[in-house]
């Protein structure tokens, strides 16, 4: 069998990792990063740390505006796939590059494998809504994380080759999980404490673009007393810097550069508290059982809430405060599968 697996984005490569593990032991795979993040933190380190095998394809699309970006890519990976005549196209996600890589396999009828499909927020603002509706209604095999990822699929009539194969994400963090505790020295490094910090991160368009929601989110920063730790996204930086925030003005806050993904487990691992919109970090902190607060108005990870291991606050600031300031008990249960998600899947498409 012979899978191209398109990649773009950082949470792509480190969904990848174990998925190509799996697959490469008795398949090819042919890898196709589009470049829609390449910053060597936020693309090339995950590659050397998770030992994903280097590209074979670089598209070297780059950042910019929904239509062109996706366009780009759909061209290229179109040319791609006549060339190498695969029996599947493996995409992951939500982003412009899944739906790049999935659109372009459907029409030339590739069957499509969709990794995290029948996630929804049920908000078509999001451009991610977007990706993974029009992705898993042109997809062959969908591989869901969760049992309500596979009724919101059952919703939109979506039933064949629908498996809930658990997360791949926990897999990835279970194969890590020792080796970060091994090799990161991000602690030290920052001299940071075992519960003794608050880890942030920001990055989804509805909070970064919107200027009275990334107001009220820095609001609340400045009124946590905690010490915050926040490996910047570049899109946040790039905005916050254009919009005039200055995030020294804000006490206690430790503003630091994306980091690899053994460090970003360390740093989650050992806070006192998550605070984030972004996915994957919700999913980690129910993983590694330390409290979340999202800063979001849906989310696809609507289990996480029971418990209130993780609580969704939006963008308002007492929300962001109580919330914070909350004492939580939350029951953890096995919501994500068993951390062999990527064992299956492969089995399953060998049928
Ligand atoms: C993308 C995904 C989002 C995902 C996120 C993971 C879409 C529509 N969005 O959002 O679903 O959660 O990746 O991180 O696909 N930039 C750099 N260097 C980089 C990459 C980005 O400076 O290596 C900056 C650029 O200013 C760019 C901005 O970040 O314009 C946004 O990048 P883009 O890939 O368009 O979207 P993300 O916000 O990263
Ligand atoms: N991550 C990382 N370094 C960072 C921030 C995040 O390695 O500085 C990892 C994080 O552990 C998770 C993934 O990136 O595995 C989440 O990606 P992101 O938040 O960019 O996107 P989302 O999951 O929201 O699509």
């Amino acid at each position: 069998m012979k899978v191209v697996t398109v990649l773009g984005a950082r949470p792509q490569f480190i969904k990848a990792a174990p998925v190509s593990r799996a697959l490469r032991k008795s398949h090819t795979e042919i890898i196709v990063h589009t470049g829609q993040h390449y910053d060597a933190n936020m693309s090339d380190i995950f590659f050397e740390e998770l030992h994903i095998p280097k590209p074979d394809y670089h598209l070297g699309v780059g950042s910019g505006n929904h239509g062109k970006q996706t366009g780009q890519m759909l061209a290229d990976i179109e040319t791609i796939i006549l060339d190498e005549k695969p029996d599947y196209l493996l995409v992951y996600g939500d982003t412009n590059s899944t739906l790049a890589g999935a659109l372009a396999a459907a029409k030339l009828h590739v069957p499509v494998i969709h990794i995290e499909a029948g996630l929804r927020s049920f908000n078509k603002k999001m451009p991610e809504e977007i990706n993974r509706i029009m992705t898993d209604h042109v997809s062959e095999f969908l591989f869901c994380p969760t049992e309500t990822a596979v009724k919101n699929l059952t919703d939109e009539n979506i039933t064949r080759n629908v498996i809930n194969v658990g997360d791949v994400m926990y897999d990835a963090v279970e194969y890590n999980r020792k080796l970060a505790a091994e090799k990161s020295d991000i602690l030290s490094k920052h001299n940071l404490g075992n519960k003794d910090y608050l880890l942030i991160t920001v990055h989804r368009a509805e909070n970064t673009d919107n200027l009275e929601n990334i107001t009220n989110i820095l609001k609340a920063f400045s009124e946590i007393e905690d010490k915050k730790v926040w490996p910047i996204h570049p899109r946040t930086k790039h905005k916050l810097e254009s919009m005039g925030f200055d995030l020294a003005a804000v006490p206690n806050l430790l503003v630091i550069e994306p980091v690899g993904y053994l460090d970003m487990l360390t740093l989650e691992n050992h806070a006192k508290k998550i605070l984030t919109d972004s996915g994957g970090v919700q999913k980690e902190a129910y993983f590694m059982q330390v409290p979340c607060v999202t800063l979001r108005e849906q989310t696809e990870w609507v289990e996480t809430l029971e418990s209130e291991a993780n609580i969704l606050v939006g963008t308002d600031v007492e929300a962001i405060l109580n919330a914070t300031r909350k004492e939580v008990n939350p029951q953890y249960k096995e919501i994500f599968g068993d951390a062999n998600a990527s064992e299956k899947i492969v089995q399953a498409i060998e049928g």
